[in-house]
């Protein structure tokens, strides 16, 4: 049986030299497959004679059991070290910097936004959202401001015209009060939402900018009163400026939209080029609201008689500066990477009321 042995040493010397799982596969069916080595010998001991058949028989099936035991062990072996080179090469070193963090800022105008949201979510309110261009049905005459309504020049409305001067009723919106109107439309009492967005209106210089943001506020439901108008309003104040003791006071106002209105001040103290927030004798406008009008109720498929509410509005970079300093509303749309490097947010910097709404 010594060509047995001869074979096993040739076969074994084989194995050892796959070098990949593939290769060895490729052995492994050159031995032990249909057309294999081991089992092409199997296939002669039928021509045997009978005793001698069972002695090189048991030789055989040593020698087969021996290759097998041979094959997995260098399976076994290669499949590790497999692992072993895709483990190196997918190594990935955690104390890199974060640079994409570090580097980038998020915009005051984005991370107002975020504060804004983030007070007024934990108050229940949800955040909507409506397009840019809107009819002049919704920017204006629902909410009770009808054509030749002397409302509508101090908006300083961008019209939409045609090539050949055609008017096609649409407007950039002048203020996010439309989406009060198609959230009336679109949804039934209860409501409680913000909306925050882009605003447009022809006016241009230190403190006006032709593109602006605001944030609407809507509650409607059977019971809401001025007292509670008063109550969130103060509520945000305080939470947005961070003290918690801040002065207010309401004036009344006149919106064609809300009826009785007014319009909110914060107490501020100037002197010494410096501008202190909540106290003194000084005061600061920051926002207007009021009652729903029943009119603009009616208007936006909402019964009157069984319904009411009270509604807000205020400019995001208007309180944005106040609350950061900056002095010059222009800057906000300069992409000057300097200024966005100075009054910018880190991307971790995430408003909760929990952890400090910035910085
Ligand atoms: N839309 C008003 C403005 O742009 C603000 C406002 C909103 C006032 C809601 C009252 C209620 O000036």
């Amino acid at each position: 049986m010594d060509d047995l042995k001869t074979i096993e040493t040739e076969l074994a010397a084989k194995i050892d030299a796959a070098a990949n799982l593939e290769a060895l596969e490729t052995v492994r069916v050159e031995t032990l497959g249909k057309k294999g080595r081991v089992t092409e010998l199997m296939k002669t001991l039928g021509s045997l004679a009978p005793d001698e058949r069972k002695a090189r028989g048991a030789a055989l099936n040593v020698m087969k059991d021996a290759v097998a035991a041979k094959l997995d062990a260098r399976k076994a072996t290669l499949e590790r070290s497999a692992l072993d080179a895709r483990l190196s090469a997918e190594t990935v070193d955690v104390t890199l910097p974060v640079r994409p963090i570090a580097e980038g800022r998020i915009h005051p105008i984005s991370q107002t936004i975020d504060e804004l949201v983030t007070i007024f979510g934990e108050m229940g309110f949800s955040v909507a959202e409506g397009p840019d261009i809107e009819s002049d049905d919704y920017n204006f005459t629902r909410l009770n401001i009808p054509p030749e309504h002397p409302a509508r020049q101090s908006h300083d409305t961008f019209y939409l015209v045609g090539e050949n001067g055609q008017q096609y009723g649409n407007v950039l919106r002048t203020h996010t009060s439309p989406v009060q109107v198609r959230t009336m439309l679109a949804q039934k009492p209860p409501i409680r939402i913000v909306a925050p967005g882009r605003t447009y209106r022809s006016d241009s210089d230190a403190t006006h900018s032709p593109n602006f943001h605001q944030i609407e506020g809507l509650v409607v439901d059977t019971t809401s009163t001025m007292g509670h108008l008063k109550g969130c309003l103060v509520e945000f104040v305080r939470a947005y400026f961070e003290i918690p003791d801040l002065r207010y006071r309401f004036r009344p106002s006149y919106f064609p939209f809300t009826e009785p209105s007014a319009e909110m001040d914060i107490a501020c103290t100037r002197g010494g080029g410096e501008l202190k927030l909540g106290v003194g004798d000084d005061w600061l406008e920051i926002l207007g609201c009021g009652m729903v009008n029943p009119k603009v109720l009616a208007m936006c498929g909402i019964d009157p008689e069984k319904y009411q509410g009270f509604a807000f509005g205020m400019g995001i970079e208007r309180v944005a500066m106040l609350k950061y300093g900056i002095p010059d509303l222009r800057t906000f749309y300069e992409a000057d990477l300097r200024w966005l490097k100075h009054y910018g947010f880190l991307g971790i910097d995430v408003p909760t009321l929990t952890g400090g709404l910035a910085r």
